[in-house]
């Protein structure tokens, strides 16, 4: 029998007894996890980051399916009645045969625009213990804990359901006005479409094999990086370490924190960039699930990849020493905006730019400009003026070399120096950071020349906490045809996710890249498989959204009003696009 609100409370003040068993119903919260997925839109979405919100509920879809089409107006109605209270309604799709386009297609046929994560390697359905669709959760944006979990209402997927019960919502409204979900009854079971879960499938009984299955995805996604005196905080040396590491191995993977940089992999194709499959995350996070064993004694893991420090690409034609830094042990160390003169003789044609990097375990990120003379050292904001300066490379760990494609240079004229700017994490211990760029020239023109444009917004505000702050930026339009090869988008800690997308002359626009869940921590070169032509007349694009609320977690000050600038405190708006011109 279900008690309304009122009538629970007089029954409560008469019978003490009662109240603590609803606290004990409350006090059974299920224990949950963060994650991360994409929506139908390739929008990210991640749990921690609705931490402004008081709840988050989620319902189990799959299209074509009759419970969940009926449940959709029921889940607007509640999203638009709740939006204002702080709730945020989210569907879940667990079907790995179902796309971004055949549920844009359902949602459309309902009339209906609500985002639709699309867990198809099912690590999210499988770390919620989802049964059947029809399931609906309540979950706590801050603790990750499930605090309801059961029907929507009893119309759906409740056998033999009585009078009109709204299950889900009776556990949301006191959760939203007091801060507590109450109810007196155990909800019922629903009876959904089951989930297939394709681990099961696939994997069944059988133990994963750590040695055969486990190390080569690890060497593949993970140990380029966690390598001794490496960048990352630890490095993957043996199978104790990894399954010591393993329920943070599985939290990273399932919130898409690791391996870093991802990006929407559904735009574009890309060439050596981080990422992971859906197969291999299947198979770490089962193997982690059942306890991250081996079987045997042996080690491949053991066998330690080194980090190479020797120029490999030969002897570079000109080393640039980068001026020393001084970085302490702990704290936040602001961006160094340095400076290099170079006094060369004659124009040069770069067609590749290493790193010998001083101390990995503190630097970030690299960007190399070529610029004005002295420009920088006067106006340090100067760095991405167009009008002076000019991006050729970037560093990210743990790639210590740029190759320009064989057909193509970047014109270094004589008039120019190098300005970089350096961003640092401390790592426990002070060091000095002497790192060196080679610079390697070419012996004659290229067929293309390397430019690097900028998609720049110099002049933005966000208020503080403001959380989905979008600001729009475009380059120039291009006078003559271009090839686009890659997208170095840049900026400070309140980025979240942007877009790139070429503008043809006719007004037609095609996105070339998602980088749904931007980090400040990680700040890529992503290089497309196949150049994209944009005839003369054309131009790029950018949509970028800022998150400045203290969700954000690289958030420096979520209670700043946030202006353009050059400190880490500011924010920056400059994505760099490297194109390609076709030289006469
Ligand atoms: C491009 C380099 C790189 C790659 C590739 C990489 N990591 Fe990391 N990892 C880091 C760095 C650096 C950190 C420190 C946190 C940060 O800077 O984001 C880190 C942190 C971690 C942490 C600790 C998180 C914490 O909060 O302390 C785990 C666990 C982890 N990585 C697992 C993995 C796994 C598993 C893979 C492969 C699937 C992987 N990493 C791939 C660089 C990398």
């Amino acid at each position: 029998m279900m008690l309304t609100r009122p009538s629970l409370r007089s029954v409560a003040a008469l019978w003490g007894g009662l109240i603590l068993c609803l606290v004990s119903v409350f006090a059974q919260a299920q224990r949950g996890t963060d994650f991360a997925l994409l929506d139908q839109h390739g929008t990210f979405h991640q749990l921690s980051r609705y931490g402004e919100s008081k709840a988050v509920v989620l319902f189990v879809q799959r299209n074509g399916e009759a419970l969940s089409r009926q449940a959709l107006p029921i889940l607007a109605d509640l999203q638009e009645r709740y939006r204002e209270r702080g709730v945020v309604v989210l569907l879940l799709n667990s079907d790995p045969a179902q796309d971004r386009a055949s549920v844009m297609a359902e949602l459309a046929a309902q009339g209906v625009e609500l985002p639709v994560l699309l867990d198809t390697a099912q690590v999210v359905a499988r770390s919620l213990k989802v049964k059947t669709t029809a399931e609906a959760f309540i979950l706590d944006p801050a603790s990750h804990d499930v605090l309801y979990r059961g029907p929507l209402d009893s119309r759906i997927g409740v056998a033999d359901a009585g009078e009109p019960v709204a299950w889900l919502e009776m556990a949301l409204r006191p959760l939203v006005e007091r801060g507590a979900p109450e109810f007196d009854a155990e909800p019922p079971e629903v009876a959904g479409t089951p989930v297939d879960y394709l681990y099961q499938q696939r994997f069944g009984d059988r133990q994963i094999s750590y040695q055969d299955e486990i190390v080569p995805i690890l060497r593949r996604r993970c140990t380029t990086c966690h390598v001794e005196h490496g960048l990352a905080p630890w490095a993957m040396t043996n199978h104790r370490m990894i399954q010591g590491w393993s329920p943070m191995i599985r939290e990273v993977l399932v919130t898409r924190r690791m391996p870093p940089g991802q990006i929407d992999m559904q735009v574009g194709e890309w060439d050596n960039i981080h990422h992971i499959t859906d197969e291999e995350l299947i198979t770490l996070v089962h193997w982690i699930d059942s306890g991250a064993r081996r079987q045997g004694d042996d080690d491949p893991l053991i066998v330690q990849e080194t980090v190479d420090d020797s120029w490999r690409l030969g002897e570079p034609d000109l080393i640039i020493e980068v001026p020393e830094e001084k970085i302490p042990a702990t704290g936040m160390v602001d961006f160094k905006i340095k400076h290099a003169d170079l006094n060369l003789e004659q124009d040069q044609w770069i067609r590749a730019v290493a790193y010998n990097v001083g101390d990995r375990s503190v630097l970030h990120s690299l960007l190399v400009f070529a610029v004005d003379p002295g420009l920088t050292e006067k106006e340090p904001a100067a760095l991405v003026d167009p009008r002076h300066t000019e991006f050729i490379s970037l560093y990210v760990p743990p790639r210590t070399e740029e190759e320009f494609a064989a057909d193509s240079g970047f014109l270094l004229r004589k008039d120019r120096d190098l300005s970089f700017k350096l961003r640092y994490v401390t790592g426990g211990r002070e060091t000095v950071d002497r790192t060196r760029i080679g610079l390697y020239f070419r012996d004659s023109a290229p067929e293309y020349a390397v430019h690097n444009v900028i998609a720049l917004n110099p002049d933005f505000t966000i208020a503080p906490g403001e959380v989905d702050h979008v600001e729009h930026a475009q380059t120039p339009v291009f006078e003559q045809d271009v090839l686009v090869e890659s997208f170095a988008p840049q900026t400070h800690t309140r980025g979240k996710s942007m877009t790139i997308s070429a503008q043809y002359p006719d007004g037609r626009v095609q996105r070339l890249i998602n980088v749904a869940n931007y980090n400040f921590n990680w700040q890529m070169n992503y290089r497309l498989q196949h150049r994209v032509a944009l005839p003369a007349g054309s131009r790029l694009i950018s949509e970028t959204v800022y998150d400045n609320s203290a969700s954000n977690p690289q958030n420096v000050d979520p209670e700043a009003q946030v202006k353009v600038g050059i400190t880490t405190y500011d924010e920056i708006f400059s994505h760099f696009i490297r194109v390609l011109q076709p030289l006469p």
